[in-house]
């Protein structure tokens, strides 16, 4: 193997070893749409810009390259707020008994709404943007939020959840052993989990997650109208549970079932539960176990969602896993970009897709992958920086002292 990251050619592109079903049913359109009419009402909220990158994409061989940059989503810094706050909506249309009706941002924030909801207490795990993004939504709304995180969580992210007001437990163990503390507490105390990860009964919260992340592709899609692009021909779309980019390939699948793009899912090398249960090839979720260490914090999931790896399975095209160094080398190329090109501030897990292509078309890589992936100058690359610098002190580790660098022969040499 020429390059040093894993990789599975799944579907090749080739639409007959597709399978768009669930992805039409879960992911219709009218559903982004509801989403979206949600989210423009909560006060301060705005689309978040598609950045495009034309110099790195002649630079690489790409005809463009996409960012939808969701550092700038509210002052949240991550995409991961369009789910929860969703899901949240959602939860509380049918705890009002409400749930054919369009409630107003103004009406759930009202003091007639909180009496009706009195006692009703929210918690999740999280690795991090999801328990801010939720504790924010919270805190908007006026109700009591409980949040779990592992012991490895740094300072930075478990004090920017609990400015939103939430009450923060450390669990022992990793990501997935804080999910299952968050769901036994729930049980035990009343509470509603508003989780993005799946299991088995439980599937109503995280599909409203992930309905809630089209949101953000709806306006994507409207932002490449703009441009004249009707849809990316390819994307690179980082996975954790899986359940964003699941929101992704499902949302692209549903809308071009005959046509979609191609689509290239990465992960930490240290966390790839997705490529994991791809390998195992007998169709079903497969754990990662161990401390799952990685920099890609907001990756770093051992047990993928089950509802999400189903839409990653019958419908992504290749699967990555790749050495954190690919998604410091993304980090440094997004915020210290080429002449002309914007800079865009990323984290680790935002950058990893970007550090992905990079590699793939400047290293040596298996010539397999290289024809399964089609790039070339007609190539419209799609990615969502899904966060920006929410780790502040790793985030100067990585760009100011050059953690995690580039291995020698991978380096640009002239
Ligand atoms: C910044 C960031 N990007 C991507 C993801 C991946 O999302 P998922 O766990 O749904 O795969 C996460 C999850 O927390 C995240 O925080």
């Amino acid at each position: 193997m020429k390059n040093d990251f894993q990789y599975i050619i799944h579907n090749d592109g080739d639409v007959s070893k597709k399978d768009p079903a669930k992805a039409k049913q879960m992911f219709p359109i009218e559903r982004a749409r509801d989403a979206r009419r949600f989210h423009r009402q909560i006060p301060g909220f705005q689309m978040t810009p598609l950045v495009a990158l034309p110099n790195l994409a002649e630079l690489l061989g790409v005809g463009g390259i996409y960012v939808k940059n969701e550092a700038e989503r509210l002052a949240l810094r991550s995409f991961k707020v369009m789910g929860g706050s969703y899901a949240v909506y959602r939860l509380l249309l049918q705890i009002l008994g409400r749930e054919d009706e369009e409630l107003s941002f103004a009406y759930l924030t009202s003091d007639a709404c909180r009496a009706q909801l009195e006692g009703t207490v929210l918690c999740s795990a999280t690795d991090g943007n999801h328990g801010r993004g939720l504790a924010w939504a919270c805190q908007q709304l006026h109700l009591p939020c409980k949040i779990y995180v592992h012991q490895e969580t740094s300072k930075p992210r478990i004090e920017a959840i609990a400015r939103y007001g939430a009450e923060v437990t450390v669990v022992k163990g990793n990501y997935d052993d804080a999910v299952r503390q968050a769901a036994e507490d729930a049980e035990k105390n009343g509470w509603y989990v508003v989780s993005d990860t799946s299991w088995p009964g439980y599937e109503q919260i995280p599909t409203w997650i992930m309905q809630g992340y089209t949101s953000m592709l709806l306006e994507a899609q409207e932002q490449f109208a703009g441009l004249g692009i009707v849809k990316p021909t390819h994307v690179f779309v980082q996975a954790g549970v899986g359940a964003m980019a699941a929101s992704v390939v499902g949302f692209y699948s549903a809308l071009f079932p005959d046509d979609p793009p191609l689509f290239v899912v990465v992960e930490p090398d240290k966390a790839a539960c997705i490529y994991e249960s791809i390998a195992a090839g007998d169709g079903k979720c497969h754990s990662v176990k161990g401390s799952l260490d990685t920099i890609m914090a907001g990756l770093a999931c051992g047990d993928p969602s089950p509802l999400a790896f189903e839409i990653l399975r019958d419908n992504a095209d290749v699967f990555v896993a790749v050495p954190d160094n690919v998604a410091a080398r993304g980090m440094r190329i997004l915020g210290m970009p080429l002449h002309g090109d914007p800079m865009v501030v990323s984290g680790e897990s935002g950058a990893v897709p970007l550090g992905t292509l990079f590699a793939l078309c400047t290293d040596t890589i298996n010539d397999d992958l290289k024809a399964a992936l089609k790039l070339d100058h007609n190539s419209q690359v799609f990615m969502v920086n899904t966060e920006g610098n929410t780790d502040p002190i790793e985030f100067r580790r990585i760009l100011w002292d050059g953690k995690n660098p580039t291995p020698a022969k991978f380096r640009i040499v002239r």
